[in-house]
């Protein structure tokens, strides 16, 4: 019940919950800012890097945690090694391997979640990502046997609406494309080459999924960036829809493990044992698989600048705040956190990168913030504190 109700030693619900929803507006803009912004050297950053470098960040915020809480359990004569003994077999015993499983699909959202954010304005992506509310709704009654209400089945059609809502052209945005278009006209030569365009094909149009650009494309200010990549909505769109079906999956399976495992692992050492599934999967699936070549070529930091640093930090530890909350809360509450930061994404969006506003996306995020309050009003009943018994 509440912050009032909190553990000693925990952190106060509303605190980490406020925390991740500026944490996740953050994260959005600054991550799609770095998507789009002219790279520093000849080549932007390796998305895989980043991954990799935010997985090693996490594991070692969880380990120094981990570290503290277990020396308050031990004299303080206690030597080191008996310290990191005691983590070690935390670690690696019981049932670790299990979130291997989630460790896997985590690196996979977090690199499709680049993918998303490089491809599509920051404001249609937290609206899209929004149906991870469906997937882990769906994830939890199935694992974690939990029981929704008629009112949150009713919110969530209203989401899947809404969602498929925004994710409709609309007139304003064929307006849209048509005037970046002629603004793609002008830099063309690089961009077609850039994505395979043939120069056979110099005089025939590009094709329509690739011509579609945001209103991002004018950049900070009014100004324009030449070099930046065209964004593939129909790319952005399929990566936002499966990176929201593996959310939803691994945070409930996550949150299985640490709440209903009979091995009562804390979660800094289940932050541990899936970090180091994590750092595995993302070396290995996203560093030599996915961008082996590349980075042999042009080198592992190759693009880095402050604003791709920000956003590694920002991710590792928007992760550590949402292992507290799936921790202190649950993932469905996680899920209003982030919602939420629709609102703050969508008006630094039209601030910052022009983001146009049309009739056919304002009815369907106001669906989907609806939806979003429909679906917390159990949760917001639960935490109202209890009222005030003066006695007689
Ligand atoms: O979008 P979503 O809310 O599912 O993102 C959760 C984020 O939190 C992911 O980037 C995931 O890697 C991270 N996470 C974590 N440790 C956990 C649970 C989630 O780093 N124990």
């Amino acid at each position: 019940r509440g912050a009032a109700a909190a553990k000693p030693g925990s952190i106060p619900k509303h605190i980490s919950l406020i925390t991740l929803t500026f944490q996740n507006s953050a994260l959005i803009l600054i991550m799609h800012y770095s998507r789009i912004m002219p790279p520093s050297g000849d080549h932007r950053y390796f998305t895989s890097t980043a991954v990799l470098i935010h997985e090693v960040i996490k594991f070692a915020i969880s380990l120094t945690v981990a570290i503290y809480e277990a020396s308050k359990t031990l004299a303080p004569s206690t030597p080191a090694t008996v310290l990191f003994e005691q983590i070690y077999n935390g670690v690696f015993s019981g049932d670790g391997w299990k979130l291997a499983l989630p460790a896997v699909f985590y690196t996979l959202q977090n690199l499709l979640q680049y993918v998303a954010v490089g491809n599509l304005d920051p404001v249609h992506f937290q609206v899209l990502y929004q149906l991870k509310i469906l997937t882990t709704a769906v994830f939890s009654v199935c694992l974690l046997n939990r029981y929704l209400g008629v009112t949150r089945w009713v919110s969530l059609i209203i989401l899947t609406i809404g969602v498929s809502v925004v994710s409709l052209p609309s007139a304003g945005e064929s307006i849209e494309s048509i005037f970046l278009h002629n603004v793609a006209d002008h830099f063309f030569p690089r961009s077609q080459h850039e994505l395979g365009f043939q120069p056979d094909m110099e005089n025939s149009e590009p094709p329509a999924h690739l011509s579609r650009r945001s209103a991002s494309y004018e950049g900070i200010d009014g100004d324009r960036f030449p070099s930046e990549p065209i964004m593939n909505y129909s790319v952005g769109l399929t990566s936002v829809l499966i990176a929201a079906t593996v959310s939803g999956f691994a945070g409930v399976y996550f949150e299985k493990i640490l709440k209903e495992s009979p091995c009562h692992n804390s979660v800094w050492i289940r932050n541990l044992q899936l970090g180091v599934y994590s750092i595995i999967a993302a070396f290995f699936g996203g560093v030599v698989w996915q961008d082996g070549a590349g980075i042999l070529e042009h080198g592992f930091f190759e693009g880095y600048n402050w604003v791709v640093w920000c956003t590694i930090v920002l991710q590792a530890v928007g992760g550590v705040i949402a292992s507290i909350v799936i921790r202190d809360a649950d993932n469905i509450v996680k899920n209003f956190a982030t919602g939420i930061s629709i609102v703050v994404s969508f008006f630094v969006s039209v601030w910052l990168f022009n983001f146009p506003v049309t009739t056919t996306f304002l009815i369907g995020t106001s669906l989907v913030l609806a939806a979003v309050w429909l679906y917390s009003a159990p949760e917001r009943g639960r935490s109202r504190p209890a009222p005030l018994r003066i006695a007689s």
